[in-house]
């Protein structure tokens, strides 16, 4: 869509496969990142308002409301930010934070790009961000209906990847499989925000707790530059769904480069999704320095706020 007239933008979602009920939590992570904007801010420090809003709600799947490993008690998340200059910030299965993006977002003022597991929880501490656990009832609620899954015989749509394999074989958690579960992935939720500012500066920022079912360590799609994300002088998009399926399509940077050949945003972010087979999750936010779009595979609750 054209932002005729109009120069500043803030697209948000809360996750590809989440109820579109949950787009209040858009519409505030939206407004958000426009008086945030507002406010003298850049369009990055807007977009990762914008989505600390969203990892506050506990009814997504990032921040507080993050899915648990398939232990049943350690969360481990991912996030990245990315803006025009190509300056890209990220952190992986980090631990025991309120706000991962606002990790990721200081990662990006380091010569690094990307901090993972320990380490990236350790530099959280360093940068005064304190403990805290994200753990909620609903990622509760979710690890139950993970255990349901592996008790009913793995032949869900919702947890595709897992299909017909044998979580045994690839377990890596300390405790045995059978005495943590008897159980196992579904449509990955993760929320995010691209905004343009009103020189025309677009910005990136994503957050996520991965997948229902996952193995410790396991890092989607979300920290991994032009999968996740992707951001440049031409625009910035965010993707939401399978994380496997996004990653080996290098998504986000796909779609980019069809904004930067001159495809029409809404046209790119829809050839986007249908790069996809159907039977995975996905979605799609970009904008571009004069326009914006949003497409998805199944239901995607998601926010657009206009700063007139
Ligand atoms: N798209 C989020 C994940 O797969 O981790």
């Amino acid at each position: 869509m054209a932002d005729k007239n109009v120069s500043a933008v803030a697209v948000t979602h809360g996750g590809a496969g989440g109820p579109r009920e949950n787009s209040d939590a858009c519409e505030r992570a939206s407004d958000a990142a426009l008086a945030t904007l507002r406010g003298g801010e850049t369009a990055l420090r807007s977009a990762v308002r914008a989505t600390m809003v969203l990892e506050d709600d506990p009814r997504l799947n990032a921040g507080t409301g993050s899915n648990l490993r398939l232990d049943g008690v350690t969360i481990e998340m991912d996030a990245a930010v990315m803006d025009h200059r190509f300056q890209f910030g990220a952190v992986a299965a980090i631990r025991r934070v309120q706000y991962p993006v606002q990790v990721a977002a200081a990662v990006l003022e380091t010569p690094h790009m990307l901090l993972a597991g320990e380490g990236a929880t350790a530099f959280a501490r360093a940068r005064g961000m304190p403990d805290y656990d994200p753990i909620s009832e609903r990622a509760q609620k979710r690890y139950r209906e993970v255990k349901d899954f592996f008790s009913g015989g793995l032949d869900s749509n919702d947890f595709i990847a897992w299909r017909n394999r044998d979580p045994g074989k690839y377990w890596n958690l300390p405790a045995s499989m059978e005495s943590t579960l008897k159980v196992v992935a579904g449509p990955s939720d993760t929320v995010g925000a691209v905004v343009r500012d009103a020189k025309g500066n677009c910005a990136a920022a994503l957050s996520t707790g991965g997948t229902s079912i996952m193995l410790m360590g396991r890092v989607g799609d979300t920290p991994i530059i032009g999968s996740g994300l992707y951001a440049g002088p031409q625009g910035a998009v965010t993707t939401t769904g399978d994380g496997e399926e996004i990653m080996r399509r290098i998504l986000a940077k796909h779609v980019y480069d069809e904004i930067g050949n001159g495809v029409p945003v809404q046209e790119a972010v829809e050839r986007g999704v249908a790069l996809l087979p159907q039977e995975y999750t996905v979605g799609i936010i970009a904008v571009s320095r004069t326009e914006h779009g949003v497409a998805d595979n199944r239901t995607m609750p998601s926010a657009i706020k206009v700063l007139d």
